[in-house]
């Protein structure tokens, strides 16, 4: 990573995108990463001959990803909250970490924490349903019986509380795509969230 994303590290896995693209996916088969960061995803496809696509809305990191791919015009910078309007083909297969919220949390997830939420905006609920909307749309281009995963993890506060985020997130995108289940991913140290686990939420067409 180079230094000037040195703070900003929320890469998940290569091999945890690799167990899931051998898992569910073959050579030349077409894949999306609606929030795809710094291009985990994207990389480890390129590597196993997958098409994958993936969209984000930070120009640098979008710019950044661009630089380290050998198929750069598949790194789109964009809005998945309008993933409609993208111009993207059928896809076998999604999978991507999506930006986290926390039940009191003032920014919003969907503009990279860019701005603040509308007061009256309906916060995390509204969050919810944001996904719900974007993968309304992802599930219009997936194939029949494609399948999408989130990689997510419960948020535990410094109060105490916690923000049930993967249990919320399964809720949500089950009103778009059938849910398969969940597969428990446990992490050598603490993965940051005030857990050491996340969740990866199978969804299918
Ligand atoms: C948890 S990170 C993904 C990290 C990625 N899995 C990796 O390994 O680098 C989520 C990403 O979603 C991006 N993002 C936030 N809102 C977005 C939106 N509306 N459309 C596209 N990308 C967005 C953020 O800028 C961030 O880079």
């Amino acid at each position: 990573m180079p230094a000037e994303f040195a703070n900003q590290d929320v890469r998940y896995s290569e091999a945890l995108v690799e167990h899931f693209l051998q898992k569910f996916t073959k050579e030349g088969d077409v894949v999306l990463d609606p929030f795809m960061g710094f291009g985990t995803t994207l990389l480890v496809a390129e590597r196993l001959k997958r098409t994958c696509y993936g969209v984000e809305f930070d120009s640098k990191r979008h710019q950044y990803v661009q630089s380290i791919l050998e198929n750069p015009h598949l790194a789109l910078h964009g809005d998945s909250t309008a993933l409609n309007s993208l111009a993207l083909p059928a896809l076998d297969f999604s999978i991507t970490s999506p930006p986290y919220m926390g039940k009191h949390h003032k920014e919003n997830p969907f503009t990279a924490y860019t701005t603040l939420l509308d007061p009256d905006g309906g916060g995390y609920n509204a969050y919810l349903s944001d996904l719900t909307k974007i993968y309304g749309q992802l599930a219009d281009k997936l194939k029949p019986n494609g399948r999408a995963v989130l990689e997510v993890s419960n948020l535990k506060h410094e109060d105490g509380t916690v923000t049930t985020l993967a249990w919320d997130i399964a809720r949500a995108v089950s009103e778009v795509l059938h849910f398969d289940g969940e597969i428990v991913m446990s992490w050598p140290d603490d993965c940051g969230y005030g857990y050491d686990h996340s969740y990866c939420l199978v969804f299918r067409k």
